[in-house]
Formats: structure tokens, sequence, C-alpha cells
């Protein structure tokens, strides 16, 4: 088989907040994997910059153990960990003073792609690109990368962008959304754009509604503090259900470059309904037999943060104009299951009488876990007493249809693979987040207007009483969380 691993050029990774829980659990082992694959050129260096005092042998012997806890059966044997382990270098910074950035700068090589990783909180943002300001670090080619939360409304949104931009032009600047970087996410823009199938059909003409479910299975961990200040809208729907609700619905980019993908993004979250409080429906979860309540979780017995939300999300726009969006996510619920259903409508006329089951065309597509496809198509039931009618699914496994090519990196490899390369397709530009932010905030003063607590739900259901009930009262009912 032809490989199909393009290697990147040589590039020096620095990663500040290198010795944090998102450096450990995901970037370093996303790194390793990428090195595995032959995809990391030996040049490459890949810097890890805190305020911890470490020194290079110490910083790779907490990359080593983090391998360990976070990567279970596939962490990397003892010859492969001391290959990549050569690469790194450490450095003690602090973003605040000028320590350490010297010796920072010592170690960024003239010739080779530049990339800072801000893994750190939004707080040093400024800081740091103030720092890299002062040292010269920043070359034409330099990148940052920056994680969510990008902001907590609009204005502080604007502001960091504003603090970057001081420092960046818009072309160096990748704010990650995880979601992007999926592989079954950016199958959406294949299924809809790689085939002629489903085009003709996608707009309110023919699709009844669209259903968007991200369930969690797990509660908010140890993020207590973070979490309460978020809730469900502001850490799940305000960034990755919003980018798979513009996947779904943006029109077809003229091509696949960043921009002209990200345009089309754009014009969607503009055309997003203000969403009314009689539209959305708040949860927290409840204490079970083993597992503690939200409130316990986030230490806070008065908290009025939701673990859930659901929202029925109207577009105007000549595509989507009377198609309901309803978006749900939460923690704790029956499963984790994330995924998209298309529901088509009914047929105009049913040349059979009345047996037609309701709305049957429906297009799933399986985001996490067991990634796929089900089509559910009308036939015959086969045998005599008439024509009895019965929907199937025609139903696709990525698993079983694809084999061993079927593997699913993890979204981290896949961008920050395209940040060395400097493709920004997969990263939200500004004034996207600040267009996210712009239809979130009102939605969260509607409710704050209101005041009304979030309703309690069990562990284990698919959420509280009341988001089933914005499905009923439009004689629409969800999917089952499986
Ligand atoms: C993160 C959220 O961005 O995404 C978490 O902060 C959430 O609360 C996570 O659990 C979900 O990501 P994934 O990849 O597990 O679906």
């Amino acid at each position: 088989m032809v490989s199909r691993v393009i290697p990147v050029d040589a590039f020096d990774l620095v990663i500040f907040g290198a010795t944090g829980d998102l450096a450990r659990r995901k970037i370093l082992p996303a790194l390793f994997r990428r090195f595995a694959e032959g995809q990391m050129p030996p040049e490459a260096r890949v810097i890890g910059a805190a305020r911890s005092d470490l020194d290079r042998v110490g910083f790779q012997a907490m990359v080593s153990e983090a391998f360990d806890e976070f990567m279970g059966d596939t962490a990397p044997d003892a010859k492969s960990r001391a290959s990549f382990i050569e690469m790194l270098d450490y450095v003690t910074v602090d973003a605040a003073s000028d320590q350490g950035w010297s010796d920072l700068a010592t170690k960024i090589r003239p010739d080779v792609v530049r990339a800072f990783y801000f893994s750190v909180g939004p707080s040093l943002f400024g800081a740091l690109a103030a720092q890299l300001g002062k040292f010269s670090l920043i070359s034409p080619d330099t990148r940052i990368v920056v994680e969510k939360p990008f902001g907590n409304d609009l204005a502080s949104a604007r502001a960091l962008n504003q603090t970057l931009a001081a420092h960046f032009n818009e072309q160096q600047i990748y704010r990650i959304d995880h979601y992007l970087g999926k592989e079954t996410v950016q199958n959406l823009m294949a299924v809809r754009f790689a085939n002629v199938l489903f085009e003709p059909l996608w707009n309110a003409r023919f699709v009844d509604h669209v259903q968007i479910t991200v369930a969690e299975s797990v509660g908010i961990g140890g993020r207590g503090d973070y979490y309460n200040r978020a809730g469900a809208m502001r850490d799940m729907v305000q960034n990755h259900m919003m980018q798979l609700l513009c996947l779904i619905a943006m029109e077809p980019p003229y091509c696949f470059e960043p921009d002209a993908v990200r345009d089309e993004k754009l014009k969607v979250i503009n055309a997003l309904d203000p969403v009314l409080a009689r539209d959305i429906v708040r949860g927290q979860y409840q204490a079970g037999a083993e597992s503690a309540s939200f409130h316990e979780d986030i230490g806070a017995p008065d908290s009025q943060t939701e673990s859930y939300i659901a929202l029925k999300v109207g577009i105007s726009n000549w595509r989507w104009k009377g198609t309901p969006f309803y978006l749900r996510t939460g923690k704790r619920l029956r499963a984790r299951a994330s995924e998209i259903a298309v529901t088509f409508r009914d047929p105009p006329h049913s040349i059979f009488g009345e047996t037609v089951p309701w709305r049957t065309n429906v297009l799933v597509i399986r985001l996490q876990p067991d990634e796929g496809m089900t089509l559910r198509v009308m036939i015959k039931e086969p045998g005599p007493g008439g024509m009895r009618l019965k929907d199937v699914a025609l139903d696709m496994s990525f698993a079983e249809a694809l084999g061993e090519d079927a593997h699913i990196p993890d979204a981290y490899e896949r961008l920050i693979m395209d940040v060395i390369r400097g493709n920004q397709t997969l990263f939200m530009r500004g004034d996207e987040v600040e267009a996210a932010w712009a239809w979130t905030d009102p939605i969260i003063a509607e409710w704050q207007k209101t005041a009304e607590s979030p309703e309690p739900y069990d562990p284990g259901s698919s959420g509280p009483e009341n988001a089933l009930m914005l499905m009923h009262r439009d004689d629409r009912r969800w999917r089952e969380i499986r």
C-alpha cells in the first residue's frame, strides 16, 4: 500500500503550559502518534515551556509518564519512546516576567516553521504574545495556537481577538475547536459535497427537521470551577455544536480552502434566529446510586448552571427557513453518543393509502462512537397480505466498510499537523467566534431574565422531561440516546 502519510516540514513547536493537563493528555500523545506514523521529520523539535522548574531530562521523564498514564494500551514501546523523547526540550519561562525568555529565544531556529501553542488560560494570552514580540520571536511565518474557551461572551472574545491582533495577523492565529479535527466531523463535508444524492434534497422543502445530539455519560469531572462559569451552553453549544450545525447547514463553498469554507460557516451563524425562552430547556443531573449530583460535583449547592441544554434553532435564509434544528447536549446521560439526524418530509401523496408510517426517511450520521451512517428507507414487506410497507435501515459502519483503514486518529493529531502545514481550514476565524458569541449572549440573557432554575434529570436518562416536550409540541420526537 502506498503510504498516505506526507511528512511535514521541519518545525519548532513551543508548548506553553507543557506541564498542564491538556499537554500531557492530548497534545504530546498526539505528537507522538504522528511521529510514530512518520509524519514528523527527524529535525522537528518540541519545546516544553512552563513555570515549573524542570530541565530537559525532567521534562522528558514527565512526558514518558504521561504516555503511560493517558495512552493506555497504545503507550509507546521503549525504542520509539526513546527516539521521540530525543526531540523534546524544555525551558522554564514565566509569562509575566522576562525570566527564561532569552533562553527560549536561543532554542528557536531561524529557518524552520515556528509554532507557539498557548495551552494556558486565556488570561495569559496577552502576556505571552507581548513577550514573544519583545524577544523578537515573531517572524512572518510564526503561528500561534489557542484553545477554547475563546472568551466567555462577545465582549471578552472581542478583547482576546484584539489582544492577539496587536501581535499577529489572522493568518497566524489557529483557534482550535477540536470537533473540527474529528474525522467524522470532516466527513460531514465529504458526505454533502462529494455526493450528488443529498444536495437536491438538502433544504427546507424536503427536510422536516434536523437533530444534533452530543450526549455524554460522564459528569463534569474535576472541572467544577470552570464548568460552573460555563455550563453546557458555553462549553458545548457556542463552539462544538455550532460547528456541527454550520457544516450541516452551510452552502457549498466554492473550494476547500480555509476562507472559502469559513465564509460559508459565518453566513450560517449570521442567519441564526434569536432563541426564545420557550425554545430552551436546561437541566441539571441528580445524584445516582453511585454518582454524585451536579451540585455535589460542582461544589456549589445553589448553582443555576446547566449540565444539559436543548434548543430549537431556526435559520433565516432561503435554504432553511421553516426547518427547525433541534440541538441537545448534556452530561451524565444514558450513553456517550453524538449524531446528526436529518429527517426528511413525508412523501407529498401516498399512493398506498394511509399505511405509510410517519416521516421515515432519515439520514443519521453517527459521529462517535460506532462511527457510520444509516439511511432509513421504505420497502415492501415481502410475502402476501397486500402492499405492506416497512422501513428498513441502509446501515454502514465505517469500521466494517473501511476495515483497517477505519482507524480514526485523535482530532489533535490532524489539527497540530495542519498548524505546521499552515492550513487554517479546520480552525475558527476571529469573526466566526465573535458571531457565535453574538448569537449566544442574548440566549443566556434570555434565561437569566426569566430566572428559571434548570430542571433536574436522572443520571443515565435522556435528559429532562421538558426536553421531550420541546419536540412533542411540534409533533416530533427525539431519537433515542443509545
Ligand atoms: C470539551 C468540553 O471541549 O469537549 C468537555 O469542554 C466535553 O466538557 C468535551 O466533555 C467533549 O469532547 P469529546 O471529544 O469527548 O466529544
